[in-house]
């Protein structure tokens, strides 16, 4: 897919790599952190892509090569797992569900895909992923059907609620009970539980189903790669979170946006009031404040990203403030600009989310101002792919320097050393179990 992507990206770079930057760069033991930006130049002739990595996140060996213990004879029975929220947080919810049904010995049956209201639609499992390759990819980690045996088929399955559960519980102990009592349960997995007692075969499951198995429908991968091929290239696909609703859960302050855009904030506000006085300063400098489109053209300027660059905007409808952007980096591209109006609107969300994700699996580098679960599954599948050029902004960086007082060309220089460093050294996107690091 990317292969016709990577020479012009390539071409450029080494156009603009002067050769004394790139003997520098050979020459170099530590080559990232150490360069200054000469007082004339606004900007390095190379870009945060171009600095050495020292490690990368690979599919660990395990789940790729393991030798998977064979399956038991006999099922503890059916699960069937239900996944609420955005596409990508139902994608989790999922595969964490194939690892419990592998651990539990049970046949998974087709998860049932829940819609948020927001998405306003019902679109299913099937809609979005390609069932017969998920099931083929899935032979001999768990069994996967697509219908009950007749005994059953008629029944609802008896829902476990986990959710409910406190702290770090165990699958077997907590859950195994209620499977072999009903036969056919429903579960939605917890966000805390013991994997780290999962046996790799649960896990490799997990991993597979994850990373190696999910392939969107044909309709949705056509309709992506037209809008892919529509994208002028070499590109960068920018994920930037900046909405009403989620500025105003961060509970941060932005006193220098426009009267319109804080107007919007304070109407989803509720009863979460932003931190205030010293207490605010914290909570930045944890890097809890989400990125204003202006700051991440700041931050992109700082890693160096030529404002001429070709960005995908991949990001939902109400993004506020994204002159902030748009103003210096000129070549933003957003899927309502590239396809049809007809196309568009009879677009549902999930499907929107689809076309995001495919661009930014196959994009030749991928920016997230966030670390939301469409940025962590993006970056797994990259990083599954062996697509390097994947980096987070750091907010907690920003929030920092600019607490410092550092401004300007001063604060653009820590930011790039700060990038630089977490890129070179794999420390700035840790990515999920099923990823070892790589020595480069
Ligand atoms: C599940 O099957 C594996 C063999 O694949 C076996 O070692 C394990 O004890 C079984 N676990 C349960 C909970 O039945
Ligand atoms: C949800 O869908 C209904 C029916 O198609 C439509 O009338 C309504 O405007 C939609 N709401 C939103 C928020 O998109």
């Amino acid at each position: 897919m990317t292969a016709f992507t990577v020479k012009p990206l390539f071409s450029i770079v080494v156009l603009t790599l002067t050769l004394v930057v790139a003997t520098f760069l050979i020459s170099s033991p530590s080559p990232f952190s150490q360069f200054s930006l000469s007082p004339t130049s606004p900007s390095r002739k190379f870009d945060i892509w171009s600095v050495r990595r020292l490690v990368e996140w690979r599919p660990c060996k395990w789940w790729l090569d393991g030798d998977l213990t064979a399956l038991p004879a006999k099922n503890n029975g059916y699960i069937r797992v239900d996944c609420y929220g955005g596409l990508n947080q139902m994608r989790r919810d999922f595969c964490d569900g194939v690892g419990i049904a592998r651990l539990l010995n049970a046949t998974l049956v087709l998860p049932k895909f829940e819609v948020a209201a927001y998405w306003n639609e019902s679109s299913g499992f099937a809609d979005v992923f390609d069932v017969d390759y998920f099931i083929q990819q899935m032979d001999g980690y768990v069994k996967v059907v697509k219908d009950l045996p007749p005994e059953i088929a008629s029944r609802e399955p008896f829902r476990v609620d986990t959710s409910k559960r406190k702290g770090q519980f165990d699958y077997i102990e907590s859950v195994l009970p209620s499977l072999l009592e009903h036969h056919y349960i429903s579960i939605t997995p917890a966000m805390s539980q013991r994997r780290d007692r999962y046996p790799l075969y649960a896990k490799a499951a997990l991993c597979q189903a994850c990373y190696n198995a999910l392939r969107l429908t044909k309709v949705l991968e056509e309709k992506g790669a037209e809008l892919l091929q529509a994208i002028p290239k070499p590109f960068l696909s920018l994920h930037l979170r900046f909405e009403p609703d989620m500025v105003a859960y961060s509970q941060c302050q932005y006193p220098s946006l426009s009267p319109a855009s804080l107007e919007s904030v304070d109407a989803v506000r509720g009863d979460r009031k932003p931190w205030t006085g010293e207490m605010a300063t914290i909570w930045r400098n944890r890097g809890k404040c989400p990125l204003t489109p202006s700051e991440t053209a700041f931050i992109l300027q700082a890693l160096s990203l030529p404002t001429n660059t070709n960005i995908y905007l991949a990001a939902g409808d109400g993004l506020m403030e994204i002159e902030g952007l748009t103003s210096i980096y000129t070549n933003v591209f957003t899927k309502s600009s590239l396809l049809s109006g007809e196309d568009f609107t009879s677009m549902h969300g999930n499907t929107k989310a689809a076309l995001d994700y495919y661009v930014s699996i196959n994009s030749d580098s991928y920016i997230a101002t966030y670390f939301g679960n469409m940025d962590k599954m993006v970056a797994a599948m990259r990083a599954f792919n062996r697509m390097s050029k994947t980096v987070f902004l750091s907010r907690r960086a920003f929030a920092e320097f600019t607490s410092q007082g550092l401004k300007g060309k001063e604060l653009m220089e820590a930011l790039w050393k700060a990038h630089a460093d977490d890129f070179g050294t794999g420390r700035g996107y840790a990515l999920p179990d099923c990823f070892c690091e790589f020595k480069l």
